[in-house]
Parts: C-alpha cells; sequence; structure tokens
C-alpha cells in the first residue's frame, strides 16, 4: 500500500520527469523587453536543491509562483494574509509564511518545500522522521495544514536547538534545562507551533509526532 500522501504534504505533486535538472520557466511568456522588466524580473529560486531560472511578477508571492509556475502545490493557501501557517517553508534554514514573502526577493535563497523532505536525510527513498512520525501518530484529518505543520515543526526544532527563546520559556531559563538551550516538553511544542492552524483539531497528535523525532 502507498503513503498516505496526506501526511507527506504531496497530494497532487507530480515528481519532475527530466531527473531534477535545472528548469527555465516562462522563459517566452514574459520577455525581457524593458516593459516588461518595469514589472517583472529575472529570477533563480532555488528550491528543494533545484535551481529554477525563472520570470516573476514583483507582486508575486513566493507562495503563488510555488503553486502556480513551479506545480508545487504542497505548500498550501489558507489565509493568504500570514495567519494559518498553511504555506510555510523553509528559507534559507528558517520558517517563514510563503504567501507574505515577494519571490522576487527570493533570488539565490535556499528555499525547501514539503516535497523536499522526503530524501532529505540521505536515503532518496525515505520520509523524513517527522513525515513517518506523523503517519505513526495519525497526527492529520483532512492534511491541509499537514505540509505547514512539518515544515514549521522541522524550523521550530532548529530554533530551538540554537536557543531561541519562546513564550513558554523566558529567556533566563533558556540555558538551565539539562537537555538543551530549550527544553521541548509539550507545553513548549504547542507555543512554538502555535502560528499554525489545523482546523480538524489534530494538535494533541502533531505534538505527540514532535515528542517522537526530539526523543
Ligand atoms: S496562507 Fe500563508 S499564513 Fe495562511
Ligand atoms: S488536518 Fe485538517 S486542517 Fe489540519
Amino acid at each position: 500500500m502507498g503513503t498516505d500522501d496526506r501526511a507527506t504534504g504531496t497530494a497532487g505533486h507530480r515528481p519532475p520527469a527530466d531527473g531534477g535538472r535545472p528548469r527555465e520557466v516562462g522563459g517566452e511568456a514574459a520577455e525581457d523587453t524593458e516593459e516588461a522588466l518595469a514589472i517583472r524580473s529575472r529570477v533563480t529560486l532555488r528550491i528543494n536543491g533545484r535551481a529554477h531560472s525563472l520570470t516573476v511578477d514583483h507582486r508575486a508571492t513566493l507562495l503563488d509562483v510555488l503553486r502556480e509556475d513551479l506545480d508545487l502545490t504542497g505548500a498550501k493557501k489558507g489565509c493568504d494574509h500570514g495567519q494559518c501557517g498553511a504555506c510555510t517553508v523553509l528559507v534559507d534554514g528558517r520558517r517563514a509564511n510563503s504567501c507574505l514573502l515577494p519571490a522576487v526577493a527570493q533570488d539565490d535563497r535556499e528555499i525547501v518545500t514539503v516535497e523536499g523532505l522526503a530524501g532529505s536525510e540521505g536515503d532518496p527513498d525515505a520520509l523524513h522522521p517527522l513525515q513517518r512520525a506523523f503517519l505513526d501518530r495519525d497526527a492529520f484529518q483532512c492534511g491541509y495544514c499537514t505540509p505547514g505543520q512539518l515544515c514549521s515543526a522541522i524550523g521550530m526544532l532548529a530554533e530551538a536547538e540554537a536557543g531561541h527563546p519562546s513564550a513558554a520559556t523566558p529567556p533566563q531559563e533558556l540555558c538551565t534545562h539539562p537537555n538543551g538551550p530549550a527544553a521541548l516538553g509539550r507545553d513548549e511544542i504547542r507555543e512554538r507551533l502555535s502560528g499554525n492552524l489545523c482546523r480538524c483539531g489534530a494538535y494533541p497528535h502533531i505534538v505527540s509526532a514532535v515528542e517522537d523525532v526530539i526523543r
């Protein structure tokens, strides 16, 4: 039986048929004329280890370029206002709401979407440990928020490792925990993932899945 693509966040995603070689997108549709470049610019977006050279409208968000131009539909559009976290991706290792990021400003940045998580730990066929934990813990229902939850949790774990404070752990307590800069109990995980909403209310299982990967 195949893996549940609600947990991997890759429902509807087609793997590239060309084996991942750099892509030119939008070249013919948007010629680099002076007039066109007044509102559009050539950029290189580095997504999941692959460079995409394309022309983007200065008003386009990273989320829309991912979904509409690059066929990477894992990141979801929930609110389109930075409120729900469904569109979360990693930019240079930091989590970010892609609905708030101008695509033109992401030139040469390293972007990871949910499609890039599987295989990222060395084995190209293996799910990311957090994706596996989401499956094991049944940490989703409809799965719409799941790609954002996964990317956000991975970014959050790196932040905690680096000692970033949160409302649940005052800065003065960060270095006093025996197991790291920020001990990730359930309250701490909830607080640090509070920017990612789940309309299905799968929160208890999401927290358990995150706990599984930090044990
Ligand atoms: S769609 Fe980006 S935060 Fe909701
Ligand atoms: S699993 Fe449905 S919104 Fe979270």
